[in-house]
């Protein structure tokens, strides 16, 4: 059995890591040669900070092939990776490739190899924001309605990909990759000193990301959560690792002003998987635009509030940390307060199958049926 592996932009490498030591493990135990895979790096994502740290944090050999795509807009991008990974597919004629997440590399790779007839699988499928202007949502609904197995990390999921028609017996309720990975590194990131680095105390500092192009293209949305993060400062210190795009949208719109040269908000630039994952752990609490660090926070049981009006992961709404403030300054600052006088979110819970083992159930799966 071949199976090839998909990713390409930060968040996607913490999810395919799983996979791979999962599979290292199968190859022990049914003596190598009767599974093979191959890591394809499509080069979405290119800078050190935001690719090849993750290698070294997560203990993975460097790809095996590497696309090389780089930046471009979404078609070009899109339709590079398309050109380069058919390439790599005639080649190796894989079994099944595995894609992970909702970026532009998920839904290329997806339409390459099932155009080829080669069977595909969805990690993280049937996630719906019913906003069909995030380009990340178009991507989930494309490749979720041709892909061959749905493995998905909650029932919302389910119900979703059942209401758009997709047969049940290609869904799979397996958990949640992410948190595999999560719990693997927590107690390493822990004894890291980054929060301490920063100058920062234990859950003394908010932590923020912020990167959706709904959020940081257009100047007016950038600058009212910019001022309004200005605000929180005066309440507690704010970090924030800032996204190559984000950082050049605050150059681009003369937005620095707002939050340069304060002494409580610290910019930094994106870091490795263990010193971002010590930050959070230590902290009061959590604003993002992320998907994923809706989830992590969740598992972690730390507050967040995230700067968007929708999210595909209602879940950590449900019984999780998280809260949807969007870029309303009187939603922030209310539960910042909230937070602060430790009166937010009572009782959370950790959803059902983000225990550490979703790698598990999905090789297991694909080895049963292929
Ligand atoms: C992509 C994903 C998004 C995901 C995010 C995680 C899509 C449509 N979007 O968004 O879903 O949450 O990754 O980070 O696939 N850049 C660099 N260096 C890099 C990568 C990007 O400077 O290594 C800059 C470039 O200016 C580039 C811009 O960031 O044009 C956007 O990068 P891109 O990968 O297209 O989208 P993200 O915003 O990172």
């Amino acid at each position: 059995m071949k199976i090839i592996l998909v990713a390409g932009a930060r968040p996607n490498f913490v999810k395919i890591a799983p996979l791979i030591w999962e599979l290292k493990k199968r190859q022990k135990i049914l003596k190598s040669g009767k599974i093979e895979y191959l890591f394809v790096h499509t080069g979405q994502h290119y800078d050190d900070e935001m690719s090849k740290i993750f290698f070294q944090d997560l203990n993975l050999a460097f790809p095996d092939i590497n696309l090389g795509v780089g930046s471009a807009s979404h078609a070009v991008q899109t339709s590079k990776i398309m050109i380069n990974f058919e390439k790599v597919c005639n080649k190796e004629q894989p079994d099944i490739v595995i894609v992970v997440g909702d970026v532009n590399s998920t839904i290329a790779c997806t339409l390459v190899a099932t155009k080829l007839g080669i069977k595909t699988a969805h990690i993280e499928a049937g996630l719906r924001s019913f906003d069909r202007s995030m380009p990340e949502e178009i991507n989930r609904i494309i490749t979720d309605s041709i892909s061959d197995f749905l493995f998905i990390t909650c029932e919302d999921a389910n119900k979703n990909l059942l209401k758009e028609g997709i047969d049940k017996e290609k869904i799979y309720f397996v958990g949640n990759i992410m948190i595999d990975t999560l719990l693997k590194f927590k107690k390493r990131a822990e004894k890291k000193n980054t929060f301490k680095k920063f100058g920062l105390n234990k859950k003394n500092y908010a932590l923020l990301t912020l990167h959706r192009s709904s959020n940081v293209d257009k100047k007016a949305s950038l600058e009212k959560i910019l001022r309004a993060i200005k605000i929180i400062s005066y309440k507690i210190p704010l970090i924030f690792p800032t996204h190559p795009r984000t950082k050049k949208f605050i150059k681009d719109h003369n937005l620095s002003s707002i939050i340069n040269n304060l002494n409580s908000i610290i910019l930094i630039k994106p870091l490795g998987y263990l010193e971002f994952l010590n930050l959070m752990i230590n902290a009061k609490f959590v604003l993002t635009d992320s998907g994923g660090i809706q989830e992590e926070t969740t598992a972690l049981k730390i507050p967040c509030l995230t700067l968007r009006k929708n999210t595909e992961r209602p879940i950590t709404i449900k019984i999780g940390t998280n809260m949807l403030v969007g870029n309303d300054e009187s939603k922030i600052l209310i539960n910042t307060e909230k937070i602060l006088k430790n009166n937010y979110k009572n009782n959370c819970k950790i959803p059902k199958y983000w225990d550490g083992n979703t790698s598990k159930r999905i090789i297991s799966i694909i080895l049963n049926n292929i």
